[in-house]
């Protein structure tokens, strides 16, 4: 047997020439931290959502016919829906195994989101984005956005009372938008609301259209990453220069393939277990009709939250109203945070003129003013998706709902200001800890009584990996640029802005004098290391 698979591959390396490359490939080194773990949560979600996505098109009708119920689920015999809404009931109750992966095809949806914003957030807070991935963080962007209208045209198609209602405010969003609303909302609704054109046209787009480009941008996103390697968290051995870890075979591909399992293993468990969107108890879709503690998904739930603590704000220009009061919702937040993120490498390159390559991540205590920001814009979205749930919190907690709403509009303005200035402090806090570490040593709770009767406490040496970790944000001289760069004297008011902004934005407490590296016994010792590409 291993002489046939032996002489099969030397037969196809004769024709094909792989083997060389396939050998590099393999041997490809990947460094190893539990944060990296997130993109692949969102990678392997991706899949099971292409596989269950799958078997739910051999069952889903994507019509609006109109259909008299009389399937399994007694509560709605007789009851006048559309094909859409019948066949996923029918998928619920009479496909064998059809509620299960229904089950698993949204937990699987939530997963992919949820694991996309964390993973988002741990490349922005390790700045892992910086010079030369920038391309990538934009991709993620772009696939951040995919994912969201991915769900909310998944979450739409059942065509139950409560999708039906999401629905509604997409009219109403895209409605409101100047000049071009009204064509929008043809495209997607035709002349009518509902019509009978959306949910066609919403199926064609969630199972081919959007996972299409998302397949594509994913491929493009993991081959970045594949070609100009892994970033590595700082520590004794690595260095910008070279990757510390593990091979991709036999080491990652093991890890990353039980990995797979592990997540699929989570997903069918919660499927199983946790019931998701039982839209039989919903009823199917009436314009006139919406029930109580109706929620989206919970990735749109900042949307709802800004849509309702919004004040009733309009503008009558040359007889035309500008619904203010739905625009700015729709629009302002999820575009400042989705903007923002996509252009925050490039801002933040401007402010620093660092042009440099960097594969060392970086700590989020080590530049403070960008975490103090990434946790303002957390406060922010999180603000308003509690908003989107303020009928809900009312109700549960026994307070007036308008008082929610004020609580809320205040919330949103000040939150982010006070997280601010609360991460940075404790950002800087702990880089004043680093600092006492590195000069004195670290804390170790053992007080000592002197000869002269006085006590002192015992300071261990600080160990390599925490030292390499400090002495990492040791900021290293930038190419000179003289006339250009931020450090030289500002004649223009931009230039000026952008000397206090470069002030703000590279705040930290001083690092003491650098000692002789004494860190090459431990990167002798390192398992497998291997260049970047320069
Ligand atoms: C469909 C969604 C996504 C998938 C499947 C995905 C997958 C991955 C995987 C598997 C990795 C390597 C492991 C890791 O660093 O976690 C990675 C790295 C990376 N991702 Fe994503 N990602 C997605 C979305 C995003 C988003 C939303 C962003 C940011 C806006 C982003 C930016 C990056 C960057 C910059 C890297 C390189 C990080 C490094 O080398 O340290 N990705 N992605």
């Amino acid at each position: 047997m291993e002489r046939m698979l032996a002489r099969s591959a030397r037969g196809l390396d004769g024709r094909l020439r792989a083997a060389a490359p396939a050998r590099r490939f393999l041997r490809k080194i990947f460094p190893d931290h539990w944060s990296f773990l997130l993109g692949e949560i969102a990678l392997y979600s991706f899949i099971i959502l292409l596989l269950t996505g799958v078997f739910l098109t051999l069952f889903f009708k994507p019509s609006m016919a109109q259909v008299t119920y009389d399937g399994m689920y007694p509560a709605l015999h007789g009851t006048r829906m559309s094909e859409a809404y019948a066949s996923t009931l029918r998928i619920s109750f009479d496909v064998r195994g059809g509620l299960l992966i229904r089950q698993i095809h949204h937990w699987a949806a939530l997963i992919f989101l949820a694991a996309i914003m964390v993973h988002l957030l741990r490349v922005f807070f390790t700045g892992a984005y910086r010079r030369p991935r920038e391309v990538n963080w934009i991709i993620g962007v772009v696939l951040f956005t995919l994912a969201m209208v991915e769900g909310l045209f998944g979450y739409s198609l059942p065509d139950d009372l409560l999708s039906g209602t999401g629905l509604r405010i997409t009219e109403g969003v895209a409605q409101s938008i100047p000049v071009v609303g009204s064509y929008l909302v043809y495209f997607l609704f035709g002349p009518d609301f509902p019509g009978d054109e959306v949910i066609p046209r919403l199926y064609i787009m969630h199972v081919l259209l959007i996972p299409g480009l998302l397949l594509a941008l994913i491929t493009a996103h993991l081959l970045i990453m594949f070609h100009q390697k892994h970033t590595q968290r700082p520590g004794p051995g690595r260095t910008e220069q070279n990757v510390v870890g593990q091979p991709l075979y036999p080491h990652f591909m093991a890890k990353t393939g039980a990995f797979f399992f592990a997540v699929f293993g989570v997903t069918a468990l919660l499927a199983t277990v946790a019931q998701i969107n039982p839209v039989w108890l919903y009823g199917p879709y009436r314009p006139s009709a919406v029930s109580a503690g109706s929620q989206p998904d919970f990735y749109l739930g900042a949307l709802e939250g800004a849509l309702r603590i919004m004040p009733n704000w309009h503008w009558d220009v040359l007889g035309v109203t500008v619904p203010l009061n739905v625009l700015i919702p729709a629009t302002v937040p999820l575009g400042l945070l989705l903007g923002g993120a996509a252009n925050w490498p490039f801002l933040e390159r401007w402010i620093t003129g660092d042009r440099r390559e960097h594969h060392l991540t970086q700590r989020p205590r080590d530049v403070p003013t960008r975490t103090g920001i990434g946790v303002a814009a957390i406060t922010f979205y999180g603000v308003l998706w509690l908003a989107g749930a303020n009928d809900l919190i009312a109700y549960h907690f026994g307070i007036d709902l308008y008082l929610t709403t004020w609580i809320a509009r205040i919330a949103v303005l000040a939150g982010p200001v006070v997280a601010y200035w609360v991460t940075k402090r404790i950002c800087l806090g702990l880089q004043r800890q680093d600092v006492a570490a590195l000069e004195h040593g670290a804390e170790t709770g053992v007080i000592r009584q002197l000869p002269d009767g006085g006590y002192e406490e015992w300071r261990a040496p600080v160990p390599a990996s925490q030292r390499a970790a400090v002495e990492a944000r040791r900021p290293l001289p930038l190419p000179a640029a003289p006339s250009r760069g931020p450090a030289s004297p500002a004649r223009t008011h931009l230039g000026r802005l952008r000397q206090a902004l470069n002030r703000i934005l590279t705040e930290s407490v001083p690092l003491p004098p650098a000692q002789p590296d004494d860190h090459d016994g431990e990167r002798d010792r390192e398992l497998t290391s291997s260049r970047h590409h320069r």
